[in-house]
């Protein structure tokens, strides 16, 4: 029997880390954390409760509501994938929308949010044996984490996939540069941000999967992986 490590993969939004995380997951039998997929569950509450207006965040409120946004998980018995619950929900759909795609970046910047989602985000890893995908999760979540990834690629690069992967599921109202701008707009707010900006943590090894192909990449995890628990 493998010891059972905790994996941590951060990296700018789109950049392949989901696919990656979710592939290495299932082959090694961990559970997947798709920590983004939180953000953006938060963000759709505030959207769809009207505690944003513009840019501005009711931050008072969003407060006092915190311990009323219930986020979980759930396995879709069809396609063996995991989706986000809010409330009870499924929402997996709706998260991923741009409307939630254009806020999520300032709904994550808010220190109240961060700290229940952290402490969330602990308690699923606690007993090891878990993948989870983010922005600090080697940083902040997971600072003691076995195995840390940090994944780069070009703007344009993400942007492209980001673009295919929203025309893939019939989303046929958003144009590329839409999609580069959304990109290149959360790149500045996660990284420049005060509270857990994104950034590699020292002893994360980078990927830049700009010119991989996702059976590469997922060679390349998997043989990370395999390294840290037979050493
Ligand atoms: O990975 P994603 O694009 O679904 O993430 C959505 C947003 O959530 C992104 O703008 C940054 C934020 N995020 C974060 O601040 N911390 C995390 N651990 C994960 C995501």
């Amino acid at each position: 029997m493998k010891k059972k490590i905790t994996i941590a993969i951060d990296g700018f939004s789109s950049s392949g880390k989901s696919t990656m995380a979710k592939k290495l997951a299932k082959t090694i039998g961990y559970a997947y954390i798709d920590t983004g997929a939180m953000y953006r569950a938060v963000t759709l509450y505030c959207l769809n409760n009207g505690l944003i207006n513009g840019d501005i965040v009711d931050v008072a409120e969003l407060e006092c509501r915190l311990a009323d946004i219930r986020i979980t998980f759930g396995v879709n018995a069809a396609t063996g994938a995991s989706e986000t619950y809010l409330n009870g929900e499924n929402v997996e759909r709706e998260i991923r929308e741009m409307r939630v795609s254009g806020k999520v970046s300032i709904v994550a910047a808010i220190p109240a949010v961060r700290h229940a989602l952290v402490a969330q985000q602990q308690r699923m890893g606690s007993e090891k044996g878990i993948v989870m995908d983010g922005r600090d999760i080697g940083t902040v979540v997971f600072p003691d984490a076995e195995m840390k990834i940090y994944v780069d690629a070009s703007a344009e690069t993400r942007a492209q996939r980001r673009f295919d992967e929203l025309r893939s599921k019939g989303n046929t109202d958003v144009t590329y540069e839409d999609v580069l701008r959304n990109v290149q707009e959360r790149d500045y707010i996660d990284q420049t941000r005060a509270e857990s900006p994104l950034r590699k943590a020292d002893d994360a090894i980078v990927l830049d999967n700009s010119t991989m192909t996702i059976a590469e990449q997922d060679a390349w995890l998997l043989d990370v992986y395999n390294r840290i628990v037979n050493k």
